[in-house]
């Protein structure tokens, strides 16, 4: 980052912002944010919990966010929105896959979706469906070449290898490519001796409620995968919808720089409290932080 955008950036670095996003979004500079990640408020159809949105509304309402956030995202940034369509008249809304059709027509590539399989949602029952157990976390960028760090979320091989690897056939020796013709390959001897695997792009991790003043908080897990994934140490990482304070905890924790934005004072406060506790020091590094493998073009 040149030293225009740090000096325009400076009041706003490592700071929770009080406000509205859709104003204070436009106080940012252009192309000066690494990564955006975020939990908008749901659409809700009751009365406001802090803003719900009503799902008819919703990409009416996200549309002039979203076009500041692809102001302020550099070139080579991402931007992930944790997001799940709720269940209206017994069927679900369709104001995601609006959101994300229209989030295209504005200048967005939709390059990924991810999955948040959330491992302790209490149980249920209901006549027509089951459990809700995952949310979508939608990767947008604004272009194919983007900074990705994959070795940085790298996972342990797991025991299978000990058996799977030791009896190898035919196929597994040279690229074997899917008789479906799907076009998919793979060589399953490439991973003889390796410790660690690339992840699949389903997250499994449980649900934390840091506080019960705030009932709608990720676990800084999941915060904190994308930020290693998508930065690296000094990157400014933003959340317009801060609430708890979740982004900023796992930003402290992985040296990189935030900002955040949050209407309710009382979650400012918070958030503050909760960041003022967190050491200033990498612990949730991997073996592999560090380690790029994205060259610019
Ligand atoms: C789903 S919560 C985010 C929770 C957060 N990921 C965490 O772990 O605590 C959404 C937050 O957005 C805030 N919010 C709603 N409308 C907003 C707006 N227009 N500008 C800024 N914040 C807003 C709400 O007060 C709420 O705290």
């Amino acid at each position: 980052m040149g030293a225009v955008y740090d000096a325009q950036l400076a009041p706003f670095l490592n700071r929770i912002l009080h406000g509205d996003c859709r104003e204070v979004l436009k106080m940012l500079p252009d192309a000066s944010i690494d990564l955006i990640i975020t939990s908008p408020p749901y659409a809700d159809q009751r009365k406001n919990v802090y803003g719900g949105v009503h799902p008819d509304h919703y990409v009416e309402w996200f549309l002039p966010i979203s076009a500041e956030l692809l102001r302020v995202l550099k070139p080579t940034g991402s931007f992930v929105l944790n997001i799940k369509e709720r269940v209206v008249n017994g069927e679900r809304h369709t104001y995601v896959l609006e959101l994300i059709m229209a989030m295209r027509q504005q200048g967005w590539l939709w390059t990924e979706e991810y999955i948040w399989h959330k491992k302790n949602c209490y149980p249920g029952k209901w006549p027509n469906r089951f459990r809700d157990a995952w949310e979508r976390l939608l990767h947008f960028t604004k272009q194919r070449q983007f900074k990705m760090f994959q070795e940085a979320v790298m996972v342990p091989m797991g025991e299978w290898r000990h058996g799977r690897l030791k009896k190898l056939g035919q196929n597994d020796l040279h690229r074997f490519n899917s008789r479906a013709g799907s076009g998919f390959g793979k060589r399953v001897a490439n991973w003889i001796g390796r410790e660690y695997a690339y992840p699949t792009n389903v997250l499994h991790m449980a649900t934390e409620c840091y506080n019960r003043y705030h009932a709608a908080t990720f676990p800084v897990e999941l915060p904190a995968w994308f930020i290693k994934l998508f930065t690296e140490p000094g990157d400014v990482v933003l959340d317009p919808f801060m609430g708890s304070g979740t982004t900023a905890v796992a930003c402290v924790r992985l040296d990189r720089r935030y900002i955040g934005i949050e209407i309710m004072e009382e979650y400012v406060r918070l958030a503050e409290e909760r960041i003022a506790k967190e050491q200033p020091q990498p612990n949730l590094y991997t073996f592999a932080e560090g380690r790029a493998d994205y060259e610019p073009k």
